[in-house]
């Protein structure tokens, strides 16, 4: 399986390479509501990405409406016994197809002498956000990722997930996992060689960062392209798994519903696959814990919540972790009391897994738990100190 995936990953590779001579960029300069104080110079792109991926075919009925949905989430989420076997799992195929994904690059405005802007942190983001998980227009010197990083003189570039944002949609039904592993994979292919770092000239480094979801499409990348980036730093993750940590208990905690039918003006573009909130008080359970947040934080978190694919969640269980071949750098972080990956108590899992086992060719391996916090490190207090403990590392490990 191992040798099936990397012929797969060296065929897509091949077609990033042959699809360089044409262009394959637009720059459309729109703006992200910048500090005038902002250390970051940005710029936005719409970017093709033409991509073999080997996807799930979803054995499920689409939703006519939240009483599938509901029933499905029961489904997937109680245990399993030999009469609640639950496979939604219908069969796989290869797919290829163009997709426009909306990614963002920030430079330093002023270059400092540690040439640490060469080093470019590629940002994935987990389900229920966008792009502007890493870049929060709330208070950005508090709560930015971007700013937090190009201040310490980085490079950063973060994109909108298939399906959010100025991304492409396509249906819940389809959109997953497998072809999101690729397009980061394409992603971090294209930097090394492509215009959109023509502010920083050739890089030296790409470190992934992800959140949750982005980390398990980062760790993804890790295991089936080790050589392709030299360090990920995943957060809101964690590997320990037992029925106390079990992380199919959040998805019920989402309390998810169709988000066309919710808000049909924000997301009528959306079929019923896409799924989001209730409300506030489902988002604060599973991204907040008191008292490590302001409400201005957790409002603005919920003002631009975004629906998730109902497939991304189902093909989960199928995303490759274990990166023997990998020897870049490695550094998991959570909230002390993440609710999603940790059950709500990340002290104890992160004591029971062993990192050794999944990435045992890494030449450093860091972890750490930031205080009082939930699974939304990025909008829970001292986001500035969480992006210090970040770059602190990267600058340990020599970037
Ligand atoms: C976009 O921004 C770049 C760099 O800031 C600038 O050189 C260019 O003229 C802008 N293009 C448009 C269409 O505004
Ligand atoms: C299902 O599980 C029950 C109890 O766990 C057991 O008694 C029964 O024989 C099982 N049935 C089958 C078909 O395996
Ligand atoms: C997808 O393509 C790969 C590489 O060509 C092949 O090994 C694999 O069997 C294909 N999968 C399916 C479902 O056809
Ligand atoms: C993607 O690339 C393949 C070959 O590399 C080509 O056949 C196909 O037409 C392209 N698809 C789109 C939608 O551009
Ligand atoms: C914020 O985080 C930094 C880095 O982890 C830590 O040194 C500092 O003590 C924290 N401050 C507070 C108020 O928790």
């Amino acid at each position: 399986m191992a040798s099936v995936l990397i012929v797969s990953l060296l065929v897509v590779l091949d077609r990033i390479k042959s699809a360089r001579a044409i262009p394959t960029y637009s720059p459309t300069n729109l703006t992200t509501n910048r500090p005038s104080n902002s250390f970051a110079q940005c710029i936005d792109y719409n970017i093709p990405l033409n991509i073999t991926s080997e996807n799930v075919v979803l054995n499920i009925t689409p939703f006519h409406n939240d009483f599938d949905v509901v029933d499905l989430v029961t489904d997937f989420c109680r245990k399993v016994t030999n009469t609640t076997v639950f496979d939604p799992i219908g069969g796989l195929q290869n797919v290829t197809s163009t997709y426009q994904i909306a990614g963002i690059f920030c430079s330093p405005k002023n270059s400092g002498a540690l040439g640490r802007e060469k080093t470019v942190i590629l940002g994935t983001h987990g389900v229920h956000y966008d792009g502007r998980y890493w870049d929060s227009s709330c208070k950005p010197q508090e709560y930015s990722f971007v700013e937090g990083v190009v201040k310490e003189g980085y490079s950063a570039f973060f994109y909108n997930r298939l399906g959010t944002r100025k991304s492409e949609k396509q249906s819940g039904y389809t959109n997953q996992a497998a072809p999101q592993t690729q397009f980061l994979a394409a992603l971090a292919s294209l930097l090394r060689h492509s215009p959109y770092t023509h502010a920083i000239g050739k890089l030296h480094s790409v470190v992934l960062v992800g959140q949750s979801f982005g980390s398990y499409l980062s760790n993804a990348v890790l295991s089936t392209c080790p050589t392709l980036v030299d360090a990920a730093v995943l957060t809101g993750f964690s590997f320990a798994s037992d029925a106390s940590t079990s992380n199919k208990i959040v998805f019920e905690a989402f309390a998810p519903r169709i988000a066309a039918h919710l808000h049909l003006s924000r997301f009528s573009a959306l079929d019923t696959g896409y799924l989001t909130f209730p409300d506030k008080s489902a988002q604060l359970s599973t991204f907040f814990k008191k008292p490590a947040y302001e409400p201005a934080a957790a409002n603005y978190a919920h003002e631009i919540a975004q629906p998730f694919a109902i497939a991304e969640i189902l093909t989960l269980g199928l995303v490759k972790l274990l990166a023997p071949l990998f020897t870049g750098l490695v550094l998991l972080a959570a909230g002390e009391f993440d609710f999603a990956v940790c059950a709500g108590e990340s002290r104890s899992t992160f004591e029971m897994q062993t990192l050794q086992s999944i990435f045992p060719n890494s030449r450093l391996i860091e972890e750490f738990v930031q205080l009082g916090v939930d699974h939304g490190v990025n909008f829970g207090q001292n986001a500035t100190g969480f992006y210090k403990d970040i770059v602190g590392f990267l600058g340990m490990a020599g970037f």
